[in-house]
């Protein structure tokens, strides 16, 4: 049975199959064709943290394939009183595939264990690759081809995003450059990276200027955890870590200046949601090079094709 949950487990022509699938998914949704592949399936949405993205996407992407979505909200389910092996099995009675936002990826890595359907890492502390192959299709589309895709950089933190990303992108033979003064301590996956590092293809640099010296894309993601904002504002009891970290990571901003110096082709992406005037200013969403809003709605073509690949379902 197929899962997805750190990308380790992919090889790069199943990265390859799935973005091909997302094109042809997405070129018929254009079109106006119907995909009801999924028809009289089930998705299980099963979220710890918040989302905006990742709940819309995989919803009306299984609404699109014809099938339906049930999120449930741990908070609101028996997850609280019970034991989470015991009401994880029972929940996966009721679905056909199950999409997991957890604290812990041990937990989701649980659900996957007992292999009564595909289960998909929907983001935890060390992993996101739905949107990790999100980013390599909105790459390979607006490169006009994965071929043409040569460089990335990461601006910021490294975390569970760019685990993901770099792992993808070193696997498809996509140079990476991390721009990294810090490193989420609960994002590490030691074997990750050495499975990233044995490509050859990643480079941790703090040099800017070398860093995004020939990059096709250079992206960034939130410095701040989300627990330090309420409403789009920094709360005062994170107020010491936030100064902290604005010092650390400020050097490192995507701003349009940045682009436009050192790497003025390059695409500006964010996986979003975004801190604007911390790791990105407003001048680079709106910059034309920014690609932002596209990666966004790719997600959903993307999140179609992940339950197509999972589900064995060609199109
Ligand atoms: N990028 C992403 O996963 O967005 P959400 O947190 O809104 O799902």
């Amino acid at each position: 049975m197929r899962h997805l949950i750190s990308l380790k487990e992919q090889s790069a022509d199943d990265i390859r199959d799935i973005i091909a699938l997302a094109a042809r998914i997405k070129k018929k949704y254009r079109a106006g064709e119907t995909t009801d592949i999924l028809h009289d399936k089930t998705l299980l949405m099963f979220f710890q943290k918040g989302s905006t993205r990742t709940r819309i996407s995989f919803e009306a992407g299984m609404t699109e394939l014809g099938g339906h979505a049930i999120y449930l909200d741990a908070a609101k389910t028996q997850f609280a009183l019970a034991d989470f092996r015991d009401e994880i099995r029972a929940a996966m009675r009721f679905g056909d595939i199950l999409m997991m936002r957890l604290m812990r990826v041990e937990d989701v890595a649980l659900a996957a264990s007992f292999d009564q359907v595909p289960v998909i890492d929907g983001c935890s502390e060390k992993y996101h690759p739905c949107q990790a192959l999100g980013d390599i299709f909105t790459m390979a589309e607006h490169s006009k081809g994965l071929k043409n895709v040569k460089k990335v950089a990461w601006l910021g933190i490294e975390n569970n995003m760019s685990n993901t990303l770099k792992l993808a992108c070193a696997k498809l033979g996509i140079e990476v450059a991390l721009v990294t003064p810090e490193v989420n301590a609960a994002s590490v996956d030691k074997e990750l990276n050495t499975m990233a590092n044995a490509t050859g293809k990643v480079k941790k640099v703090l040099d800017i200027k070398e860093a995004l010296h020939g990059a096709d894309y250079v992206h960034t993601d939130t410095w701040m955890d989300t627990e330090y904002f309420k409403s789009g504002k920094p709360l005062p009891e994170f107020a010491a870590e936030f100064e902290r970290r604005m010092k650390v990571f400020m050097p490192y901003q995507l701003n349009a200046a940045l682009i436009e110096k050192y790497a003025p082709k390059a695409g500006i992406m964010h996986c979003m949601p975004m801190h604007v005037g911390y790791e990105i200013t407003r001048d680079a969403i709106e910059h034309k090079n920014s690609v932002i809003f596209d990666q966004a709605e790719n997600r959903k073509h993307v999140q179609k094709a992940i339950l197509l690949w999972l589900l064995e379902k060609g199109l």
